[in-house]
């Protein structure tokens, strides 16, 4: 099984967004996928209750309270990280990951959070000996901003380069709504938006 944790502990950044995008291109894949909601907003699991039965399943795993086993058999778990998370929390998550995501907003605001998530990642033992990926991911960018161009020269300065770049659409607002993801409509504006994920899925799925 391979884990995918998503995480910063900054709000609104795009945790639950990616988490349920992640999921469903796996699941998309054919692979048994659970997403770990260790949220109490439990958004995941109620993306997961409006997902239409026509799409390809996922399972939800309610961690909101403790962080339980995952189910036997499963392909690939991916955990949506609640914003207040404590560094134990944080180190106990990453020992059962195999790849940690962290979304980022453009702003000084949201850089400086999440650099100082990434700096509390960097002394996780497993982080530090090189054991886990670590993913930037930019997130609700309007390309050719200087707020979009700032979030690259930000994260690569501090050695973490942005490895995805997500545009800022309603597109994800709806998918939101109705359970699914941008890469699962098969429009041609949607495939747009799905292939801004193409990177980062391709370094998840790298061994
Ligand atoms: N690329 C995007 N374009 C437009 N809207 C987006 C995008 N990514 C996320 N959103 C919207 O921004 C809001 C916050 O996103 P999301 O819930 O994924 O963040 P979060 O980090 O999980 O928040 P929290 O810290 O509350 O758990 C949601 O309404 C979501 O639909
Ligand atoms: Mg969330």
């Amino acid at each position: 099984m391979r884990t995918v944790l998503v995480g910063n502990i900054k709000g609104g950044c795009g945790k639950t967004t990616l988490a349920t995008h992640i999921a469903a291109a796996f699941a998309g894949q054919g692979l048994v996928t659970a997403i770990g909601d260790c949220d109490r907003q439990r958004s995941s699991l109620n993306w997961l209750r409006r997902r239409p039965a026509a799409l390809p399943p996922i399972t939800g795993l309610d961690w909101a309270k403790d962080v339980g086993s995952p189910p036997k058999g499963l392909d690939r778990l991916v955990i949506d990280a609640p914003a207040a998370m404590h560094h134990k929390d944080v180190e106990d998550l990453i020992a059962i990951s195999d790849v940690v995501v962290v979304p980022v907003l453009p702003g000084a605001f949201d850089e400086d959070a999440t650099a100082h998530f990434l700096e509390r990642l960097a002394k996780v033992k497993a982080v530090r000996k090189n054991k886990r990926v670590v993913a930037v991911v930019g997130n609700r960018l309007r390309p050719g901003t200087k707020a979009s161009e700032h979030l690259d020269g930000f994260f690569g300065g501090l050695g973490f380069p942005v490895v995805a770049r997500l545009r800022d659409s309603q597109i994800y607002t709806a998918a939101a709504a109705a359970g699914s993801s941008v890469l699962e409509a098969g429009d041609r504006r949607a495939r747009a938006y799905a292939a801004e994920w193409v990177p980062l899925l391709a370094l998840i799925d790298s061994p």
